[in-house]
């Protein structure tokens, strides 16, 4: 007799998610520098602590950019056509979103881009029914991984936006990589309005990351609580202390948790030794200066049209464009504008 095939038992995307993070903390911590990707600190504790940090008075990112987009958002409507569909990149900054929304000239869309389906869901109930003429199409979706966005009506134009400077937390050539997928998903015509952090002075920025509540530091110990919650394991947070410094010549605040002692830890089914002053690097946060950036972009498929900061410099938007050919630099008007090529030039 034949034995019947095991029924082929395809995984949730739950167990998937649980099955990802598993192979990864294993991965992690058994490499010579340990290090855990910064994706896995927003749990939903996570989520709640890092909105808590942005309302810190030494996390100056959050309300720095609300103030400059407020100021921006009405100069928008001189470089978006009317009808657009607005593709926010992550879907947690609603307010943010809106003050987009209400500078657009009569945008048609919403398409909120998250893994995560409880962010989207609360993202898109909110949205449609304050904008009730606006089709809300959330997408779950990586959004560092390429997806297909939905077909615009007509001849719509696709605004991207990527608030909070979130692209800091990828390395350079990922953020090229990412980048390159954005223009290639928002297609021509399209633009792309992103927040980015820029380089200051070190005492500011390690502030921002040393906040004197320890919420920063409860944050990035969340971490070993999810592994013991989800995998199995056995980290006890006070041997564990947070660590954040700038590193000038990277040009990045790196976050870390350093073993307070020689010790042993199990998790995902495998023990770790950890040396005393051994950390786990958890998290990078790119700064960049207005032009780096802007060579970042213009090496991306984009066109560089506009960049703002607030007075204090301490943070700023870019609107792209997405460029006819890789590598456009766009004439510049007599008021600095960057113009885009009409149709016959
Ligand atoms: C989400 N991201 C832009 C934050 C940052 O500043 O890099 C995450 C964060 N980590 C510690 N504090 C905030």
């Amino acid at each position: 007799m034949t034995a019947k095939p095991a029924p082929m038992t395809r995984a949730n995307p739950l167990q998937r998610a649980r099955e990802e993070f598993r192979a990864h903390v294993r991965r992690g911590l058994a490499a010579p520098r340990k290090a855990i990707s910064c994706k896995y600190l927003y749990d939903h504790r996570g989520s709640q602590l890092f909105e808590e940090i942005t309302r810190l008075p030494e996390y100056y990112p959050t309300r720095t950019e609300l103030a400059l987009l407020e100021r921006v958002a009405p100069e928008l409507a001189g470089w978006i056509e009317p009808g657009a569909m607005l593709v926010e990149y992550g879907s947690g900054s609603s307010t943010k979103v809106r003050m987009v929304l209400d500078a657009l000239p009569a945008p048609t869309a919403y398409v909120p881009v998250d893994i995560s389906q409880q962010h989207l869901r609360s993202a898109s109930r909110a949205l449609a029914r304050d904008y009730p003429r606006l089709a809300v199409k959330p997408i779950c979706a990586d959004y560092t991984r390429p997806f297909l966005l939905p077909a615009a009506e007509g001849e719509a134009p696709r605004l991207g936006f990527f608030p909070g400077s979130t692209i800091g937390n990828f390395s350079p050539p990922e953020a090229l990589a990412f980048l390159k997928g954005v223009a290639g998903e928002l297609g021509p015509g399209g633009a792309f309005l992103v927040g980015v952090d820029l380089r200051k002075d070190r005492a500011v920025l390690e502030a921002a990351y040393n906040d004197a509540r320890g919420v920063t530091a409860a944050f990035n110990l969340n971490l070993l609580a999810r592994i013991n919650r989800e995998l199995g394991g056995t980290f006890r947070l006070e041997e564990f202390r947070h660590q954040a410094f700038y590193d000038e010549s990277l040009g990045r605040i790196e976050m870390h948790l350093v073993s307070r002692k020689a010790q042993e830890v199990t998790a995902a089914g495998e023990v770790f030794r950890f040396a005393e002053g051994e950390t786990i690097h958890t998290e990078n946060s790119y700064k960049y200066d207005l032009q780096g950036f802007r060579r970042l972009a213009e090496r991306s498929g984009f066109a560089a049209a506009r960049s703002w900061c607030d007075p204090a410099r301490l943070f700023s938007l870019h609107l792209l464009l997405v460029a006819e050919q890789p590598g456009t630099i766009l004439p510049v008007a007599s008021d600095g504008r960057h113009l885009r090529p009409e149709a016959g030039d």
